[in-house]
């Protein structure tokens, strides 16, 4: 009888302990569930080399695109100010260059040359399942936007980057010469579209839904 009593006391203390334990442990007991926790931020890094401003418009359109897309935020930086952890902390790239002799431009090279040499990213393929995506403006129609976005997204899928398109089959591009000068009100609604698009791909890869 007397040992029944103390194992029946045992069992009452060690269940006060469990209910104490579980209030300390934050949401349980207020109501609220780990679910209810905000999810982070969903990081895209929107970074172009541009001499005389054309790129660089498109690259604030696609961050305008961005924006529109909830629980998501927005870097905007010229390629030569991207440090290691603009990068590395990045959900989705996006990168934009004019172009050069049917190319991207040297300093959009060198930015992707520099994630080797000043970033490190191989052998560990630092940046695989980022998102990644291209624009580009470029003088005339027909003279090598399409060869620059799609050199930008080899170099991601030879980082095992997943990349995605938006705005135009590789990308969003902008003719800037001759009958079409500058960033139309079309392009820019590409280039918004872009960011729209990578972003909403970015969230839903973080939460495996896009809602
Ligand atoms: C060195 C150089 C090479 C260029 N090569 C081409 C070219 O091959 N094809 C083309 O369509 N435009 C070419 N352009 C034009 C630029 O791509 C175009 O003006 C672009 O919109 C400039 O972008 P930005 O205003 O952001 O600097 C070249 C411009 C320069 C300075």
């Amino acid at each position: 009888m007397c040992s029944d009593l103390t194992r029946i006391s045992r069992l009452r203390s060690s269940g006060s302990l469990f209910l104490c334990v579980l209030l300390l442990i934050p949401g349980i007991g207020s109501g609220e569930t780990f679910a209810d926790e905000p999810a982070p931020l969903v990081k895209v890094l929107v970074t172009y080399h541009s001499l005389s401003g054309n790129t660089e418009r498109m690259a604030e359109a696609v961050v305008d695109g961005v924006k529109s897309v909830p629980g998501t935020e927005a870097l905007l930086k010229r390629v030569g100010q991207v440090t290691a952890d603009d990068l590395f902390s990045a959900d989705a790239v996006v990168v934009g260059s004019p172009v050069y002799w049917s190319n991207m431009s040297g300093e959009v090279k060198t930015f992707f040359d520099n994630w080797q040499f000043k970033f490190g990213v191989f052998p560990e393929f630092k940046m695989k399942n980022k998102i990644g995506a291209a624009f580009a403006t470029g003088g005339q129609i027909s003279s090598g936007k399409e060869v620059t976005m799609l050199t930008i997204l080899a170099a991601m899928l030879g980082n095992q980057m997943i990349v995605v398109s938006g705005g135009g089959a590789f990308g969003a591009s902008a003719t800037t010469e001759g009958d079409s000068p500058g960033i139309d009100n079309k392009e820019m609604a590409d280039a918004k579209e872009l960011g729209r698009r990578v972003a909403e791909v970015a969230v839903m890869m973080q939460r495996g839904s896009s809602h």
